[in-house]
């Protein structure tokens, strides 16, 4: 059972780590956060503001919380897959939670952030990173696949969205992060479904976004091209990406590493991003840039 019912595998951290308001050198994400006694429970626990991180036992998932995590969030990796949150958490040591969570359904993504809070006192980013693809072509397109698709990718957000986006703006301020993709913005055979999915959350961000702004919550989006994660390697594997005209349409001529997309993340969450709001920005070696046709001039990826 996903949710508020497994939110007893969140485990308990940092107890006795920071005192509140003496000694927080942590790089804060957000500019009400950081050293005052006025930050709530979690200063009690570890001084550490917290993000919730859908999808966190996967590629870019783990990766994202790896990157929070050293630059002084608490991170709750929450997933479907909850060994692969568990093993997250057991890797990166006591400022990884690992929670099961199901984005599909409203009882398990509201027992997540009631849960988090209960548990760390606060909630002060939503990674929206759990995702899932099916492929098949249009003509044929399973009504069951579709929906599958947009259940995860595109309401699982939205549900992630509204309940800790209630939360944030209970708290006064926070930012959301949705993990898009070139998809949203350009064509491929066979991935209908998850290319309206993808072009919906950038919808979503924007709306959130202007809905959310004067009230101190930041939504934006990183869109990566093709990054070397097990969901990428699954299609590879079974013969449905072929890497070769990938990276040959690729102007930086390789994948992306998950970590390349977390630091993406991490700088939309930071204050960093301060007045950035209602954004994507696509981490894609160049991909969404270029024209795509060559016109004579060769690419050259090669500096020799
Ligand atoms: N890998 C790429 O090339 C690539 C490119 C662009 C965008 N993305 C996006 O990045 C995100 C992460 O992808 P990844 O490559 O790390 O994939 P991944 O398969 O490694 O991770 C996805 C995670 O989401 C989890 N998940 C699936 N359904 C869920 C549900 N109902 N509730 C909660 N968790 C669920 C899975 O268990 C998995 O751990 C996805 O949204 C994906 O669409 C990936």
């Amino acid at each position: 059972m996903a949710g508020l019912a497994r939110s007893t595998s969140l485990r308990e951290r940092g107890v006795g780590g920071r005192t509140p308001g003496n000694d927080c050198n942590i790089e804060c994400p957000r500019a009400s956060c950081g050293a005052s006694v006025d930050d709530g429970p979690v200063q009690a626990l570890s001084g550490r503001p917290v993000a919730l991180v859908t999808g966190g036992g996967g590629g870019i998932g783990r990766a994202t919380a790896a990157e929070l995590v050293a630059h002084g969030w608490h991170v709750v990796a929450a997933d479907l897959d909850l060994p692969a949150a568990e093993r997250v958490a057991a890797e990166l040591g006591e400022e990884v939670s690992a929670l099961e969570l199901d984005v599909t359904r409203q009882d398990s993504v509201d027992a997540a952030v009631a849960g988090t809070v209960a548990r760390l006192g606060r909630l002060d980013l939503l990674v929206n990173n759990a995702g899932i693809q099916r492929h098949s072509p249009l003509e044929s397109f399973a009504w069951d696949d579709w929906r599958a698709v947009m259940d995860v990718n595109l309401d699982g957000v939205v549900r992630c969205l509204q309940a800790a986006g209630r939360q944030l703006l209970a708290q006064g301020g926070g930012a959301v992060v949705n993990v898009v993709s070139v998809a949203a913005e350009r064509g491929q055979p066979a991935r209908a479904a998850y290319a309206a999915a993808k072009a919906g959350v950038v919808a979503v961000t924007r709306t959130a976004a202007v809905e959310w702004a004067a009230r101190g919550v930041r939504v934006n989006a990183v869109g990566p091209g093709y990054v070397g994660t097990e969901m990428l390697q699954g299609f590879v594997d079974r013969g449905q990406v072929d890497l070769g005209p990938v990276l040959a349409r690729t102007p930086m001529g390789r994948l992306a590493q998950p970590a390349e997309i977390a630091r993406v993340i991490r700088f939309l969450a930071s204050d960093d991003a301060s007045y950035v709001t209602g954004q994507v920005l696509y981490a894609d070696g160049g991909f969404l840039a270029d024209f795509g046709v060559p016109s004579g001039g060769a690419r050259t990826t090669d500096p020799g």
